[in-house]
């Protein structure tokens, strides 16, 4: 691997950072220890705010032709180097190689189409009722942005939030998660090649995330926070967020369902499914959680899917051809087999897995498991683990109300020919995102997020943007 993308201080003001404590970031696969990295303290961010600060009375007045450039040079150097940050994302997060190479590329995506859509800051002039005056709209940047990543897409998360950010004309400051500090930083050292100008992009890895999430929510400097990440930090964020009256794009946890319905091709269904769910070994917010599936189906559905569950292949990412990886911690796997326990205690049965590798210790066998009920744990939490509950049903009402009968409201798939149902299930589904007869939804020209807990805000395509600037109206007469 390029060790020049190995970087293990915080990168501070177009500076890298050294502090005198440091934690360590291993490998999912083997817990080996991979880097030693600073440890930022309060005082570190406090330092990225304000040079996020400074840097922003310049970045700001930056034509929106030069910060599109700045963003191609970096999407640039992140496609040129994107083998070498594909294997740093796999070691220290542990997906498939081939799934990391596509995520480097999927957040690239974001950073070309806000580069692009930095050149489309178009401000507006309006009708005056009385004909005397000049309404003029501008479209401002909000200002310096914190930027809360999670471990489980370490690169694109980051690419998502920082494009439309910079495009806009705002600096943000980034706190990635302590698991997975190492892409953010590589994505910091490929934008400092790229001649971003010191402080518009800071990033501050820390294990006192509670901490530095404060710090951002509390300086009056920050004028938005944008975070991806659970439900539950999300509302500490806003609430706390909401003291300085900050903007917030949420992007939250999510509860999947995915309704195979008695039209339904199965083999695309089960294709669709096996894309959805064993994405990341079911670590996506998603990720297919709860499967409704017609009864009339339901048995020849099980008998299928059961079969290329089994064909699944288990190892270490950097492995080829590798599908099932480790699960990102033991927390992670704990709260994984909690929930294959309280269901099958509960009556549902196990078709194929349910328990962890014999092999590799901190793999989870691809687990099917059969009569499922919306009340188990598995079908209320989101699994974040490749385990498939299938829930039988005979009916699109009772189905339908099942789906949104939880507080999530992120991602819903369905599977159907039927004209007059997929257009029911648009509008009935209380959902952000209906994939329909697919299980991929995502990619830069679309508005990815959710409504109700999952959180508010879109990311990606020209709603994007939007975020990340302030509406200014002029009155002239
Ligand atoms: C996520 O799971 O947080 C993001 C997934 C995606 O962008 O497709």
């Amino acid at each position: 691997m390029n060790k020049e993308l190995l970087k293990e201080q915080a990168y501070i003001n177009g500076q890298w950072i050294a502090a005198d404590t440091t934690f360590e970031v291993d490998n999912p696969f083997d817990n080996g220890v991979i880097a030693s990295v600073t440890d930022c303290t309060v005082e570190h961010a406090q330092q990225a705010i304000n040079a996020a600060s400074d840097a922003f009375k310049t970045w700001s007045k930056t034509t929106s032709k030069e910060r599109s450039k700045f963003l191609l040079s970096w999407n640039d150097l992140i496609i040129e180097h994107a083998d070498d940050l594909a294997e740093l994302l796999t070691i220290e997060q542990g997906k498939p190689l081939q799934e990391a190479k596509n995520e480097i590329l999927y957040g690239a995506s974001y950073i070309k189409w806000f580069a692009e859509e930095a050149l489309r800051i178009n401000g507006d002039l309006l009708p005056s009722p009385d004909g005397e005056k000049q309404i003029q709209i501008h479209k401002l940047p909000v200002g310096v942005v914190g930027i809360i990543t999670p471990w489980n897409f370490p690169q694109a998360m980051i690419a998502r939030k920082v494009a439309p950010a910079l495009a806009a004309g705002c600096t943000v400051v980034i706190k990635p998660a302590s698991e997975t500090p190492l892409s953010a930083l590589a994505m910091a050292e490929l934008a400092d090649q790229a001649g971003i100008p010191a402080g518009v992009i800071n990033v501050v890895p820390s294990t006192a995330s509670s901490d530095i999430g404060k710090a951002l929510t509390s300086s009056p400097v920050v004028r938005k926070i944008s975070f991806t990440g659970s439900t539950a930090v999300g509302k500490t964020l806003m609430a706390q967020a909401a003291d300085n009256v900050q903007k917030v794009t949420m992007e939250l946890g999510g509860n999947a369902p995915f309704i195979v319905f008695d039209d339904a091709n199965i083999d695309s269904a089960i294709e669709g499914l096996m894309a959805s769910k064993f994405r990341n070994s079911g670590q996506t917010c998603v990720c297919a959680n709860r499967i409704f599936v017609h009864e009339t189906l339901y048995e020849e559905f099980i008998k299928r899917l059961g079969n290329k569950v089994s064909e699944l292949t288990l190892g270490n990412g950097l492995t080829e051809d590798v599908q099932i990886t480790a699960l990102i911690n033991q927390k992670g796997i704990d709260k994984v087999l909690r929930l294959i326990d309280q269901a099958t205690e509960s009556g549902a049965e196990i078709l194929v897995g349910g328990s962890p590798s014999k092999e590799f210790k901190n793999i989870i066998n691809p687990t099917v498991l059969s009569k499922v009920n919306k009340d188990m744990d598995i079908a209320c939490e989101e699994i974040f683990g490749p385990v498939i509950a299938l829930i039988p049903f005979s009916d699109d009402d009772e189905v339908i109300a099942a789906a949104n009968n939880i507080s999530a409201g992120l991602a819903s798939y369905a599977y159907t020919e039927d004209r007059h149902r997929i257009n029911r299930l648009i509008q009935e589904l209380e959902y952000g995102m209906v994939g329909i007869n697919t299980g991929k939804l995502s990619n830069e020209t679309a508005p990815f997020g959710g409504v109700k807990e999952s959180g508010m805000g879109r990311e990606g395509s020209k709603y994007g943007i939007s975020d990340y600037l302030d509406i200014k109206y002029a009155c002239i007469k």
